[in-house]
C-alpha cells in the first residue's frame, strides 16, 4: 500500500466483531496449513513478535512475515513485544505487514505511531495490565486500534486477567465519547466464555491462541468464539468499530 494513503483495517461495523487467531499457539512447522485452517473464518491473524527482552520469550521476525505474506491474504495484525520497535517498522512493513501494534510503556508512542502512518501500517497500541488504560488517552487520534492485554505479555495459555474488563469498559467510553473510528481488541485467555465478558465491556476484536489452535477444530473454535461475542452484543446501534 502506498505511505500515502491511510491504512484501513478490516471494516468492523457497529454490531460487528473479529476474532483474530494468535499464530503463537499454532504448528510452527506447519504454518501455511493451520492459517488455511481458520481463514474461512475471519480475516486477521494476529502474528506475536517477541524479542527475548521486552518479553521473557522469543518467536518471530519480519523475514516469517514475509513468507505468511506468500501463503494468505489475511490481515497481519503484528503485536510488537519489542523494546526497540521502531529499529523493525520498516522491516515488518517491507515483508508485508498490515499493522503493528506498540506498547505504550515504551514511551516515545508519538514517534512510533507517526513512523507507522508514513510506512502505510495500521497504527496499534497495547496497554499492559499493570498499566492504566488512561496511558492510551493522549494517542487514541493517532492510532487505529487499541489492544487491551488480560494476560501479562510472553506466552500463551495464561488465564483470563479480570481486571482487564473495567479498562475495556472505560476505553469503549472514551473511544465512544471521542468519536473515534478505533478498534478496541483484546488479547490474552480469550475464549467463547472471556469473549463474551470483554464484548459486554465493548471489545470487538477478539485475539485467541490457544483458544483456537490447541482446539481439535480450529475453525469452529473461531466461529464459536465469534458467535458468542456476537450474542453478548445487545444493542449495537451506537456502538463503535
Ligand atoms: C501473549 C500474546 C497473545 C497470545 C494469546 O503474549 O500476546 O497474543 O497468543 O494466547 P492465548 O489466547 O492462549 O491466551
Ligand atoms: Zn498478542
Amino acid at each position: 500500500m502506498p505511505a500515502d494513503e491511510p491504512p484501513r483495517l478490516p471494516h468492523l461495523r457497529p454490531g460487528e466483531v473479529r476474532v483474530a487467531p494468535s499464530i503463537l499457539s499454532a504448528d510452527f512447522g506447519a504454518l501455511g496449513v493451520e492459517i488455511a485452517g481458520v481463514t474461512p473464518a475471519t480475516d486477521w491473524l494476529h502474528v506475536d513478535v517477541m524479542d527475548g527482552h521486552f518479553v521473557p520469550n522469543l518467536t518471530i521476525g519480519p523475514p516469517v512475515v514475509a513468507s505468511l505474506r506468500r501463503h494468505t491474504q489475511l490481515w497481519l495484525d503484528c503485536h510488537l513485544m519489542m523494546t526497540n520497535p521502531g529499529d523493525l517498522l520498516e522491516a515488518f512493513s517491507r515483508s508485508g505487514a498490515d499493522s503493528a501494534s506498540v506498547h505504550v510503556e515504551l514511551g516515545q508512542t508519538e514517534e512510533l505511531c507517526a513512523e507507522m502512518r508514513r510506512l502505510g501500517l495500521g497504527v496499534g497500541l497495547v496497554v499492559n495490565p499493570e498499566t492504566p488504560i488512561t496511558a492510551a488517552w493522549p494517542f487514541l487520534e493517532l492510532i487505529d486500534l487499541l489492544l487491551v492485554m488480560s494476560v501479562h505479555p510472553g506466552f500463551g495459555g495464561q488465564a483470563f486477567m479480570p481486571q482487564a474488563v473495567g479498562k475495556v469498559a472505560a476505553a469503549r467510553r472514551e473511544i465512544d465519547r471521542r468519536g473515534l473510528p478505533v478498534t478496541l481488541q483484546v488479547d490474552g485467555g480469550i475464549d467463547a466464555t472471556t469473549a463474551v465478558v470483554m464484548a459486554e465491556a465493548g471489545a470487538r476484536c477478539f485475539v485467541a491462541g490457544s483458544a483456537v489452535f490447541h482446539r481439535p477444530d480450529h475453525l469452529g473454535a473461531v466461529r464459536a468464539i465469534e458467535a458468542a461475542a456476537m450474542s453478548a452484543i445487545a444493542a449495537p446501534e451506537g456502538r463503535g468499530p
